[in-house]
């Protein structure tokens, strides 16, 4: 192992606490597991070993200790690193924080999992020790698949700490490191839940069918093919209401994010119906199996408010790029435009506000959401300079990364084969690998 973190616990046995205790196992550490009763973690230990694909193996699993927070915490004494990821309430994450203050060593490093609580609520009022030591690791679902793990930092998180969590995630826990901010949603789910929120909104009145919008926010832009619609069905219309809310309590006052922070009114009625996706049987789309075992796949037609057969779009060769696709002039082209234009000139403008460079954003989208490309690689497919004047020209306003392009003279974000990119400065710098 490279960093100095081997004894690892884990707080929450949850989706998400599972997942970090498995893949800290299966990466050599030694793991306690701990969660309101022990037969949580037992049960996730088992979990974690089932089904086809299990994440770990018996011997991983003899690595992990379960436990109860009662009656177990003290075991956390002589932890390296302790890693919350309980239930996304601030005061009940405040209460474990001064309970495990109390006990962990000097030198032991305490992380977060949080989603979307400000890191700095968490640690407001603790003792010194506390915040030079905190910060939040925030994993993507599920922990052994997703590259991406945010890293933040509090105001009075040392150097030391952040250093040893960079080597401890990237070189043992073999992870993709992002460095954010304290800012709502970090960086990852600010950009991917605007581009899902925004895209119900504008989808609405695009005139468009369901599949089409999935089929045109899939391959031609490097999208999973899930597209828009189908990964709302995964992630589900009450995961997307919450994060809708915390988005309306959270964003700064002038941004464009706020516009968006709702369900539009047809989702909003499925949500209060309980059509919320793949979990409760179908949301957008529905999948039947038929009495010879095959499938049968319906829509969701949000007009009609029901269900008609599923119809596969086919796309016109000019919907097949996004660079073609975004300056066509028809009903999809129209739509591609408002939401990628929307999602791209957004993610330009949050630089310097949630990065400090557009690397860390790219390597966010790309790690965390599975897009081929981060924002500014496809606005670099795309043509920068011919993206901006179009914004200019329909009467949006050229901001952030892409007013640093176009004033400096440059014409895309990346160059010498995506080793150097385009600094806050208007330089280039090298790519960190
Ligand atoms: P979960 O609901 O699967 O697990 C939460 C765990 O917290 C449960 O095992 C529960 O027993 C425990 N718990 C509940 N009340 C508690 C209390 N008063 N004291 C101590 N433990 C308590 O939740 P999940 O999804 O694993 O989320 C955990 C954290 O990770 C949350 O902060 C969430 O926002 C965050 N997160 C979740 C992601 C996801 O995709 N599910 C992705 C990234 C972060």
């Amino acid at each position: 192992m490279n960093a100095d973190i081997k004894k690892v616990a884990v707080i929450g046995a949850g989706t998400m606490g599972a997942g970090i205790a498995g893949l800290a196992a299966t990466k050599g550490c030694d793991v306690i597991l701990l969660d309101l009763d022990a037969a949580a973690p037992v049960a996730a230990i088992e979990r974690l070993q089932a089904g086809k694909r299990p994440v770990i193996t018996a011997e991983h699993a003899a690595r992990i200790t379960p436990g109860s927070i009662d009656a177990d915490l003290a075991k956390l004494a002589d932890s390296d690193w302790i890693c919350e990821a309980i239930v996304e309430d601030l005061q009940i994450k405040r209460d474990l924080f001064e309970r495990l203050e109390k006990i962990r060593s000097d030198g032991s490093i305490l992380t977060t999992n949080t989603s979307g609580i400000p890191l700095r609520d968490i640690y407001a009022g603790m003792p010194e020790r506390l915040q030079q030591d905190i910060a939040v690791t925030h994993f993507f679902n599920p922990v052994h698949i997703m590259k991406l793990v945010e890293l933040v930092p509090g105001t009075q998180t040392s150097d030391t700490v952040m250093q040893r969590l960079n080597t401890f995630l990237a070189a043992d826990l073999e992870k993709g490191v992002v460095n954010a901010k304290d800012t709502v949603n970090f960086i990852g789910n600010r950009i991917g839940c605007f581009w899902m929120l925004a895209g119900l909104h504008k989808a609405a009145d695009a005139g468009i069918s369901m599949e089409t919008v999935d089929a045109l926010m899939a391959k031609p832009i490097g999208l999973p093919p899930t597209g828009l619609y189908g990964l709302i069905d995964l992630i589900g219309l009450d995961v997307m209401d919450l994060v809708a809310k915390n988005l309306a309590a959270n964003l700064p006052a002038s941004d464009p994010g706020l516009a968006f922070a709702s369900l539009p009114a047809t989702e909003a009625a499925m949500h209060a119906k309980g059509q919320l996706g793949r979990k409760t049987g179908g949301g957008f789309y529905k999948m039947t199996r038929t009495d010879d075992g095959g499938k049968f796949m319906e829509t969701f037609d949000l007009k009609q408010t029901d269900w008609r057969p599923m119809e596969p779009a086919t796309l016109a060769e000019a919907h097949q790029a996004i660079e073609t696709m975004l300056f066509s002039d028809d009903a999809e082209g129209r739509f591609a435009w408002d939401l990628m234009s929307a999602t791209l000139s957004y993610s330009s403008a949050l630089i310097p506000e949630i990065s400090d460079d557009i690397v860390n954003v790219d390597r966010a989208m790309k790690w965390g959401f599975n897009w081929a490309q981060g924002p500014f690689e496809l606005l670099d497919s795309i043509g920068p300079v011919q993206f901006a004047e179009k914004v200019a020209a329909t009467g949006g306003t050229v901001d952030g990364m892409l007013k640093v392009l176009t004033d400096n003279g440059h014409s895309s974000f990346y160059r010498n084969n995506g080793t150097e990119f385009l600094t806050l400065d208007g330089n280039y710098a090298k790519v960190a690998s």
